[in-house]
């Protein structure tokens, strides 16, 4: 038995020390250094010995490395193929975060049941057997080669590994997971770390690829060191409002594509369906059309939708007005109103203004800003703007209505959709063939001049 050896950690971003310090030097975080055991000697029985430590590697010329070989398992699930960038690569380890409840334990097990032909093992420390099989039914997808094992020692697990060889390993979750050789306790940032280096080494040595589930914490991050982000070569994250029905798919880190896919998925009583055309739900069918409702034409990574902004302008009822915002950043709402104020002569400094984006997603998109303006301007005149006009087009400091990317694609989508106007940016004129778009493209290249377009 080796002698029993401890370390500080930093909470927050996994720095190691050998005192405890007050303030992180990486992250300059405050109080985050914990005490840890640490027992590093004694790793005989983590995943077999290690082979590639006695077989070195020669240095080989780039071009002459063929990647003939890279073949990519096709999962019954073409958002999930598509975010992943074609597939999921053999070997690799996927890393997927979410708050708890958002549904990742569902989509985890909807992949498992629908990959036929494939010895799928879900690994759960956090639910029972029981559990689970109620999930499965639920979701209603018989597979008989999918295995449950409930373990959550990592010596255990790759025990089972070695008779039962899965070609998909899924582990629910790597926060429950320990390993004997740390006897500090699950969820700890070094039995994270340790945790999933045992099972890197086992993704890369067996070319099995894994899926790793993990929690976030309240701000969002996958919760352990920042170093489980680096270790792992694809990093998902699902999110979406609990309370509503759609969840997305975000793609943050990947080594095998790019990462400006985004997957769709509504939530119903029999398990995570995607939705292919996310544009209609987006946007509610009115009869009539009201005041303080635009149409934004917005891209969410590489994919063109429509959206609904929603503004409610209001005489604030106490000293001083409130600002509201869902889905929209506060601080860009608070600076579009300015520019109003400021550029265009709006009072609206003593207005309560509330701004939602409908169905509970986030945009982050600078695109979407005409339309946050334009569902203000409507609430504040009290003038409805007609049902087929949507808006694509960021607003600057000045006023000055600016360009965006993949203007093509969002009118695109915006005709696709019967929409019957749309504007744009004059400076995104330039190289865009208008006369091939059966729909009306307005170009516009200050407040004023779209002011008096719509309300005027
Ligand atoms: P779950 O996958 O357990 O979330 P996570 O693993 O991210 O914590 O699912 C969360 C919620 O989804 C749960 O509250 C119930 C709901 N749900 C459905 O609405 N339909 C279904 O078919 C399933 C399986 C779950
Ligand atoms: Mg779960």
């Amino acid at each position: 038995m080796s002698k029993v050896k401890t370390s500080f950690f930093c909470q927050s971003c996994g720095t190691q020390s050998a005192k405890w310090i007050g303030k992180c030097p990486s992250c300059g975080e405050w109080n985050t250094f914990v005490e840890e055991i640490i027992e590093k000697e004694n790793s005989k029985n983590s995943y077999k010995t290690s082979s590639s430590q006695q077989r070195a590697a020669k240095p080989q010329p780039l071009n002459e490395i063929n990647l003939t070989n890279e073949h990519r398992i096709q999962l019954y699930d073409t958002e999930l193929n598509r975010v992943l960038g074609g597939g999921l690569v053999p070997g690799s380890i996927v890393l997927f975060g979410g708050e708890p409840g958002i549904g990742k334990s569902t989509l985890m097990l909807q992949v498992a049941l629908s990959l036929k032909k494939m010895k799928v093992l879900y690994v759960t420390g956090e639910e029972s057997e029981q559990q689970v099989k109620m999930r499965a039914d639920r979701i209603g997808i018989q597979n008989s080669d999918c295995y449950i094992l409930t373990e959550t020692a990592t010596q255990n697990i790759f025990k089972q590994i070695e008779t039962f060889q899965p070609q998909l390993l899924i582990v629910d979750s790597i926060q429950t997971l320990y390993t004997a050789h740390i006897e500090s306790s699950p969820g700890s940032i070094s039995q994270i770390r340790e945790c999933t280096a045992e099972l890197l080494k086992y993704a890369k040595e067996s070319g099995t690829p894994v899926f790793l589930i993990g929690h976030i914490t309240k701000d969002g991050q996958i919760a352990g060191p920042k170093v489980l982000e680096h270790m792992v070569d694809t990093v998902l994250q699902f999110e979406g409002d609990r309370n509503y029905i759609y969840r997305l798919l975000r793609i943050t880190k990947n080594r095998f594509g790019s990462t400006n896919e985004l997957g769709i998925y509504e939530m119903l009583g029999s398990g995570l369906r995607e939705v292919s055309n996310p544009s209609e739900i987006l946007i509610t069918n009115r009869e009539e059309p009201v005041s303080g409702v635009a149409i934004a034409a917005a891209l969410e990574g590489m994919r063109p939708m429509l959206i609904e902004i929603q503004a409610l302008v209001s005489s604030a009822v106490y000293g001083t007005p409130q600002r509201s915002s869902t889905g929209f950043d506060l601080r860009r709402l608070a600076m579009l109103l300015a520019v109003l104020e400021k550029r265009c002569g709006f009072r609206l400094g003593a207005k309560d203004v509330f701004l939602n984006i409908a169905g509970g997603i986030k945009v982050e998109d600078p695109g979407i800003d005409l339309a946050v303006v334009c569902s203000v301007l409507s609430s504040n005149e009290d003038i409805p703007i007609d049902s087929k006009i949507c808006f694509a087009a960021e607003v600057g400091l000045s006023g000055e209505i600016r360009p965006i990317s993949r203007i093509d694609q969002r009118i695109a989508e915006a005709e696709k959709l019967g929409f019957e106007q749309i504007f744009i940016s004059k400076y995104n004129l330039k190289g865009l063939d208008v006369k091939s778009f059966n729909i009306k493209i307005v170009a516009v290249k200050k407040m004023e001049e779209l002011f008096n377009l719509l309300f005027g």
